[in-house]
Parts: structure tokens; sequence; C-alpha cells
């Protein structure tokens, strides 16, 4: 009886229809994602075993930290393609970034240098979990003026949003885009940021889903999480904009 019980709770995983992944840090040597190329071709193995046809890697450009440009990224990123068609690994694979809304990511816009984008269009955005950015909606509003769309990285993740809702709302109206992480609603980060994610995405508020992944204790969480019947639930009635990614 037991057994049976425990059968019906845990599903078979299918993430075809995410079908691509645009966040992650996956290339290897770049940030606090993949160490070496080995670790990354697992992943990505990995992730065409789950159901995802193409992934979108985007290691942090975060001046001081992760210090990163098209000059590092891109180079790896072409390694990493050739190693992929080289171990038969049928993923597609594309790069952009994921940038730290900072001082220095204001220069870049003013400056109006070419960012990484994600489908010609996008660009990944985040902010410290500590304090809110106070270049955010200067942010949000240059890059649609400069003609790009913002998504807003993980907005669940960011306590002091937590009870302010306006301010997503306010986000949103400005032009944003919101990009859960697969992780949030496993409950990996807690349960404050489970229930601010799927709230947001109860409330139609959320496009995307990414996974977010930098090392093995995500895939482990995503692998658990994605055979219980909570994550098809959850998911099951998000009009989501990844597969529009292909
Ligand atoms: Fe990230």
């Amino acid at each position: 009886m037991f057994k049976s019980f425990f059968r019906s709770d845990r599903i078979e995983r299918d993430l075809s229809f995410i079908g691509v992944d645009m966040h992650s840090h996956m290339l290897p040597g770049l940030d606090d994602g993949a160490v070496t190329l080995e670790e990354s071709l697992g992943y990505f193995r990995l992730m065409q075993e789950w159901g995802y046809r193409k992934c979108i890697a985007t290691p942090h450009i975060f001046r001081g930290v992760h210090n990163n440009s098209p000059e590092t990224i891109l180079p790896v990123y072409e390694k990493v393609k050739s190693a992929l068609q080289e171990a038969d690994i049928q993923i597609q694979l594309e790069v952009a970034a994921e940038y730290m809304v900072d001082e220095s990511f204001m220069d870049l816009l003013q400056q109006k240098q070419p960012l990484l984008t994600i489908g010609g269009k996008y660009v990944l955005i985040e902010m410290s979990y500590a304090a809110p950015s106070p270049f955010i909606e200067s942010a949000v509003f240059q890059l649609n003026i400069l003609g790009y769309k913002p998504i807003l990285a993980h907005p669940e993740r960011y306590g002091f949003y937590h009870f302010n809702f306006p301010q997503y709302e306010r986000l949103l109206e400005m032009g944003c885009v919101f990009q859960v992480n697969l992780l949030s609603l496993s409950g990996y980060y807690g349960d404050d940021v489970k229930k601010t994610a799927v709230k947001l995405i109860r409330a139609g508020k959320v496009q995307l889903i990414g996974t977010d992944l930098h090392h093995y204790n995500h895939v482990d969480a995503i692998k658990q999480f994605t055979i219980t019947k909570a994550f098809y639930d959850i998911t099951r009635n998000m009009q989501l904009l990844n597969p529009s990614l292909l």
C-alpha cells in the first residue's frame, strides 16, 4: 500500500515543455559555476536527458567579482560548443550573460556598448540579495530606450521585495520580464523564496523559468523536485516564453 502511494506521488521527469534554459552558469572557469570542461559537458548531457533542446549560458558580468566581458566569454563558449559536438551531446548552445546592475553596468549602457543578449533582444539582469540596486529602475528604463527587453533574474530571491508587491508591479509595468528559478519552486532557497515564486506565478507575472544551475548540489535538487507532481502543478498553466527562444 505504501509503495503505490509513493509511486503516485512521483512522476517521470520531462522538462521538454520548457525546452530552452536561458539562465545558467555551465561554461567553465568564468564565474562561480562550472570549473572544468568535463563538469560542463556533464551538465549539458543531463540537460539533454531532462528534455531541454537548447541552453543559453549566462556567465556573470559583475565588475570586481566576475570580471567578464564578451572577450572572456566568447572564446570559452566556442570551445564548449566544439566539445559538445565532439561528445555528440545533442543540445544547442547559445551564450548571453547575467549582468549585475551596478555603476559599471550603467556605464555600459551610457556608452551604448553592445550587450550579450538572449534571443537578440532580451538582457538578463540581477541585483544584490542584500539591498535593491539604486540603479534598477534607471537600468530598466534605459534598456528599453536602447531597444532591449530586460529580464529580471529570480525576482523571488530579493527578500526586500517580498512584502513590497507594488515594486514588482512597477518593474513589470516599466517593461521587465520576470524569470523564476526552478530551484526556488523546490524550496532550495527556503520557504519565503518558494512562497514568493509561487505567488508571482499564480498572479501570472512570470514568463520564464531558468535553472540558474551552478554546481552539482543544484543538479541534485532539480532532479529530486522535477519528479514530483508539485512541480508540474505549479508550472502547468504558465504561458512560458522559453519555447519561443528555440
Ligand atoms: Fe545566475
